[in-house]
Parts: C-alpha cells; sequence; structure tokens
C-alpha cells in the first residue's frame, strides 16, 4: 500500500507537497518534474513558487513536462493545461522554453506529440517528481476508466464524466471529446510520486481508489500495488477512508 497523509487543512496538505517540490529541486538541481493542472494543485505550485524565490533555488536547468492536455484546446484558452502550467509554474520561475515541453494539442499528428514528449522524458532520463490530482471518476491525468497501465504518452478518448467535471476550467461551454496524456508507464517509472486530493466531493472516489478492488474501471487503483507512491489528502478527502496502521495523520 502507498503511504497515506491526511492533513487538516488544504492549506496544510498545499505545504507539505510544496515542500517535496523544493526539497526534489534542491537535490537535484536539473530534476525532472511533472504535474498535473487543475484545482488540487494551485496553491501548492503557488506555495512552491514562493519558497523557491524566498530561498533563492536555481531553476536554470530544472526541466518540467506538462502531465496532459485537452485534444483540439490551444494554449491560449483559460482552460488548458498549457495555460495553467505556464501562469502557475514556468512562466512565474522565468524557466527558458527549452526547459519544458507541453503536448501540443491541436497538432493533426498527435501521435507524433506522443513521441515527442516520451523522447523529451528518456533524454532526461525519466521523471524525478509527479505530482498529481485525482478525477472523480478515479482518473489520473487522461487515463481514463479502461485504460492500459502500461502506457506511455497517448491519446484518450475521455469519460463521460471527465467531459462534464471539466467544464469547470472553460470559460464557455467547450466539447472536448479526447485528451491526450502521459500513461501510467511513467507514472510507475516516477523516482517520487505524490497524489493529492482535497474536499468532500474526492471522499468517495479516494476510498474507491486506495481501499477498492485494483481495477482498471479505477485506474487510480493501481497506486495500490505501489508502496513508494504517497498520497496527500485534507480530511475532506480523506472522510470515508478506514484508519488502518500506516495511515498517518498529520
Ligand atoms: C489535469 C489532470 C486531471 C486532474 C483531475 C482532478 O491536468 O491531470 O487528472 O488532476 O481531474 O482535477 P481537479 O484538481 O480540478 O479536481
Amino acid at each position: 500500500m502507498p503511504q497515506i497523509k491526511i492533513f487538516a487543512t488544504y492549506e496544510e496538505l498545499s505545504d507539505k507537497a510544496s515542500d517535496a517540490i523544493v526539497d526534489c529541486i534542491r537535490q537535484k538541481p536539473d530534476a525532472l518534474l511533472c504535474f498535473a493542472a487543475g484545482d488540487t494543485p494551485k496553491l501548492t505550485l503557488e506555495m512552491a513558487v514562493a519558497k523557491i524565490r524566498q530561498q533563492h533555488i536555481p531553476t536554470a536547468t530544472l526541466g518540467f513536462v506538462g502531465l496532459d492536455e485537452w485534444v483540439g484546446i490551444g494554449p491560449e484558452n483559460e482552460g488548458s493545461c498549457q495555460y495553467f502550467f505556464r501562469k502557475y509554474w514556468t512562466d512565474p520561475l522565468g524557466l527558458a522554453e527549452s526547459q519544458f515541453n507541453f503536448f501540443n494539442a491541436l497538432s493533426l499528428r498527435l501521435d507524433e506529440e506522443c513521441v515527442r514528449m516520451d523522447e523529451f522524458i528518456r533524454a532526461r532520463a525519466g521523471i524525478d517528481l509527479m505530482l498529481v490530482g485525482l478525477g472523480m471518476n478515479g482518473h489520473i491525468g487522461f487515463n481514463e476508466p479502461g485504460t492500459d497501465w502500461n502506457l506511455q504518452a497517448h491519446v484518450a478518448s475521455l469519460d463521460s464524466v471527465t467531459r462534464e467535471v471539466g467544464q469547470k476550467y472553460f470559460r464557455e461551454k467547450t466539447d472536448v471529446a479526447k485528451g491526450i496524456s502521459l500513461g501510467f508507464g511513467w507514472l510507475k517509472a516516477a523516482r517520487r510520486l505524490l497524489l493529492l486530493a482535497n474536499g468532500a466531493k474526492k471522499a468517495a472516489i479516494v476510498k474507491e481508489t486506495l481501499q477498492g478492488a485494483i481495477s482498471r474501471e479505477v485506474p487510480a487503483s493501481i497506486l495500490q500495488t505501489l508502496p513508494e507512491a504517497e498520497i496527500l489528502l485534507d480530511l475532506g478527502a480523506g472522510a470515508l477512508i478506514q484508519q488502518k496502521a500506516g495511515h498517518e495523520m498529520e
């Protein structure tokens, strides 16, 4: 089982997750990091950027890849993952374009985008720290129910839950049928993997993910087989988890 930590608040959870980012960069200035976009990691990234600035941690050799993107959505759209990654991470740190890679989800050759992403990661010898969120259907990135747990970068058809919940990121109604995403092949290979979830609305899927059957229908349930993975929850998201030995309350 992965290590599960439950924090009293979203702020405390985010503070801890931001420490993991800062520690990783301190230990390995040319680390390759990968984060999800979305509501969950926002505060973590804001806190991490503030700490990096306060502590004058150099970032000139750092690498970064975006976990996923909505197919057909360009980077100028506020709902795109790239918009988020630039706003909360690469722009505030002033990273050079050569330091990071995002999926170009407007490309007509998405298969080539996948190859480009896999090669970028391989050239940097894999991902040192991945920080991911949990979808209401148990997805991570756009690894949707039924996904193959061994994929690297790939294109996926989006589940109805993902399409519906995803509307919250867009100003206007936006129908997106596909996503392009790193797969669990990369998640399993990451040197450190953190999954964050906050809020009571995530409590049921958190329980299913961590204490339900290990099933491709709940993609994140594969984490049950990754003892090194770290799950950071707030009280709301952790509300239905049965406390067992090994679940730490912070
Ligand atoms: C977004 C991503 C998604 C989200 C998940 C949770 O890049 O990879 O898997 O992490 O849908 O989204 P939030 O954090 O908005 O609840």
